[in-house]
Order: C-alpha cells, then structure tokens, then sequence
C-alpha cells in the first residue's frame, strides 16, 4: 500500500513538522496527553500563536484555515500536499489560503493521519478515548511479532513499533491503509499493510501479541461507517475475535481487544463464554455501559430520527437491556486449566499484566503458604445497618485495582499480613484471637487469599 505521498515529499514534510517543534516533545505534554484522547482544547493557546508551531497547529489539528503564504513559509511548496489530498485550496477574509483536508497528529514518535469528523462511510478515525485505552492496557515486554487488527490511522502499529519486531496491521478500508501507510513513511517506520477482512490476510500466521480495535457498535445489521459498524447482529464480532485467537497467536501470545457487550440475560456468562472452549486465559473487563436510549443517541451522529428510532425499536426488539464495552484480554498460557474471567471498571484501564502474573503466580505457588502486603492505597469502605443491638457493619468493601467484597475475617487478614507472616500463619492467629476452630479459618481464607490476590489487594512477598 503506497503512502499518500512520495519519498522526496514525505523527507520534506517530515523536516519541516521537526524544524516548527510539530512533535509529540515540542507540544505541551498537557496538551499532548489530553491529544492523545481526541482533545485538542488544551491546543487553543496556540490559535494565536505566530510561530511556525502555532501555524501547524492551527492547520493540521485545529483545521483553521491559513492564509497560503503563511502556510508556505513553514511547509514550503504547497502543491504536493494538496495534490495528496492533505490540504485543500480556499479563501479566507479575502487572502488565499489553505485549510487540512485530513487531521496529522503529533503521535509518540511520529505523525498519524486521520479524517476530520463528518467524512463518508470509510471515514479514518483519530484519536479518541478507545484507541488510549487499548494503548495504555497493552500488556508491556518487547515481542518479536505484533498484528494491529482493524488498524485505521495506524495508531496501535505506533504503539506495537516501540515493542515488537515487526508490526503487521490489517484493515478493509483501502483508504485506512493508505492513510496509515502514509504515518508509517512519514513517521519512518516499517509497518506490513494488508488490506482485508479481519484475520483473513493473515490466514496461517500466528503472532506474539494481537490488538485490535474493531467496529464494534451494536446495531442493525448495515454498515453506514466502516469505523463503527461490523454488519453483524449484537455483539458477534466480539465473539468472533475470540474465536479466532488459539490459531493467530504463538504460545505465550497475548490478544487484547475492545468490544461491545451486549446485556441479554446474564451478560457476564454470554462474554464468558466467548473464551470457553479457546483453551486460552481470558479477562474481559466491562469498563462503560449505556441503556439503549443513551446508547443510539451516543452512537447516531446526526442520523434522522426515523433511523434512531428504528435502532432502537431493534434493540428493544431483541431484549437488549444495556450495552456495554471493554477489553478483552486472552492469552495463550499453555495450561491445562485456563481461567476466564469477567470484571467492570467503569472508566478505568484495566492492568493486564498484573492480572495475567497474578494467574501465573496462583496456580504455581500453594496460595495459603506465601506471605503477603496489602498493596500501596488499598481502601476499606464498610456500611452498617441499624438494629437492634446498635450499628451493624454489614458490608466490607477492598479496593486496589479492582474491589472486592469481603467478609470482616478478610478485612483483618489483610492488615495483618505485614510480610513476614504466611496468610495460614495470619489466619491461625486469628482464629485464635477470635477463639474460632484454626482449621476452619485457614480453610476459609484460602478463597480469600486467592480472591485478593486476583484483585490485586494482596501483593506477594518476592
Ligand atoms: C474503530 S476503527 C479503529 C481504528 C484504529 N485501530 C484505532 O484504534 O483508532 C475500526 C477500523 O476497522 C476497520 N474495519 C471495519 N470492518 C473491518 C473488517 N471486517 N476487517 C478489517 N477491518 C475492518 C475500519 O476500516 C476501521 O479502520
């Protein structure tokens, strides 16, 4: 897949975004970090700013129109670029001008192109809220292969560049890869671009580590926006990419994508069961929800309101409660007994690392006999009811990453392990302070130990 642009236009592109400071470092990293979520408001001192930063500001993120002579004087000859379809021709208050035909963020290392909003159906997303969340959940190590399914800009591949060997990235939109074969050349690195539908133009390949950003919108079966929409009913995309994963990834190989969750039923059983069957570890981690009124008013983008009616009669019409999204994280562990599991983080990122070790270090240490810390900013929040002997604490709740409820034996076991002790150790002190039968509590506490643990409440003593 070519670049948008040639090699020679490209070098000079590419000097003058370094010489204007139009780089991830040159940016405020304020400004970069609220960028990085689709926020260019953190941008607007710069509206005013004459320096050639202010100008590409104004143009390639703002989408301000420049006036052409200002807009030569920082990129040089304008007519490669509006050629290429980066900038377009126009006026403003009498001055001939150029205005951004398409969005170019300052990204990591490089530059990524994407459509401003109000495209057409094949319309390149930029930054937003989900491609950070898949960035900052990625599981972290150098791997030698990495495959960025449904790449669009090709913000993942700049991710999986600074870890992986070689990075492969794959979309439908032919001008997806354009797009994104043109942030590789000009950000200098080497991406292998295929274009087709999901695993397809990587049939018999396995990879270290897969990530994918998917359409994963749930809505009538057509497709409006190649961005957003699968053309599959409900949520089988979801279901599909984990299908897919025991034959993409190598032993040890990770897969983490994002998806929605349909609310029918038992949800946590239905996304559950995408992994059952996969022989793959599974943490799938709801991190928002929406009821369906909320949800087609979210996703609808200016559609009439004959069309968000009719979503949403055909979201009723299937019994669809809420819908929600998250990451879903599978890895290729080689054990005999996989573990699947559903949590919700609403607004969170998910540690997968920490989820995935804790696994490890489960199932290959005896639980009970290790000793442990309570990890650092652990909360406690307890309620209590009124009755009749007074204030009853009737809830004990644990937060680290995730929360855990637990019962008031958990609660003093946690202070109690201090480092030194094993939690059999802390536990038969405590039946004893209790005046509790020591083989009970031990026995209860092994599912607790497990639970925290998993929860990242308790740290193991290395
Ligand atoms: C939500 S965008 C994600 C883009 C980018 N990975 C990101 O994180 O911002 C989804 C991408 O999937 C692509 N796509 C849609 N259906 C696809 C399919 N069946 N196979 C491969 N790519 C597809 C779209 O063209 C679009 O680029």
């Amino acid at each position: 897949m070519d670049p948008l642009l040639g090699a020679a236009d490209l070098a000079r592109l590419r000097d003058a975004l370094r010489a204007a400071g139009f780089t991830s470092d040159g940016l405020d990293a304020g400004a970069v970090r609220a960028l990085e979520r689709g926020d260019t408001s953190r941008l607007l001192p710069l509206v005013t700013d004459e320096t050639p930063l202010g100008t590409l500001t104004r143009l390639f993120l703002l989408t301000l129109a420049v006036p052409i002579d200002e807009a030569t004087a920082v990129l040089g000859p304008l007519d490669p670029l509006v050629d290429a379809g980066l900038l377009k021709r126009g006026v403003r208050k009498g001055t001939p001008a150029v205005r951004a035909a398409v969005l170019l963020y300052p990204y990591r290392q490089g530059w990524l192109l994407a459509d401003a909003a109000g495209g057409g159906s094949d319309l390149v997303v930029g930054l937003s809220m989900y491609p950070d969340v898949l960035a900052r959940a990625r599981v972290g190590g150098p791997v030698g292969s990495a495959l960025d399914v449904c790449c669009g800009s090709g913000v993942q591949s700049m991710h999986l560049s600074g870890q992986a060997g070689s990075v492969t990235a794959t979309d439908l939109s032919p001008r997806a890869l354009r797009f994104a074969a043109t942030s590789a050349a000009l950000s200098e690195l080497d991406w292998e671009l295929l274009h087709g539908n999901l695993f397809e133009p990587v049939a018999g390949r396995r990879f270290d580590l897969v990530v994918a950003n998917p359409p994963f919108i749930v809505k009538p079966g057509t497709v409006d926006y190649l961005y957003r929409d699968s053309g599959m009913p409900l949520d089988t995309l979801g279901q599909k990419i984990a299908a897919a994963a025991p034959d993409v990834l190598t032993e040890g190989g990770t897969m983490q994508y994002l998806a929605a969750f349909v609310h029918l039923g038992d949800w946590r059983d239905r996304v559950s069961s995408w992994a059952a069957g996969t022989g793959l570890d599974a943490w799938i981690v709801q991190l928002g929800c929406s009821d369906p009124v909320r949800y087609v008013h979210n996703w609808s983008h200016g559609a009439g309101l004959r069309n968000r009616a009719d979503w949403l009669a055909w979201l009723v019409e299937h019994d669809v409660e809420a819908i929600g999204w998250g990451l879903v994280s599978l890895r290729r562990s080689g054990r005999s007994d996989p573990v699947v599991q559903v949590d919700e983080l609403p607004g969170g990122v998910p540690d997968v690392d920490r989820w995935f070790a804790a696994q490890d270090w489960l199932r290959d240490h005896s639980p009970l006999d290790e000793c442990y810390r309570a990890a650092p900013g652990v909360t406690l929040r307890q309620s209590a009811g009124l009755g009749p002997d007074g204030w009853l604490v009737d809830e004990h709740l644990l937060t680290a990453e995730l929360s855990a409820r637990v019962n008031q034996l958990a609660v003093d076991l946690v202070e109690g392990c201090d480092g030194t002790l094993t939690a059999r150790e802390v536990a038969a002190k405590l039946a004893a302070a209790y005046g509790l039968d020591p083989a009970q509590v031990v026995e209860s506490t092994a599912e607790a130990v497990r639970r925290l643990v998993e929860r990242g409440v308790l740290q193991w003593e290395r």
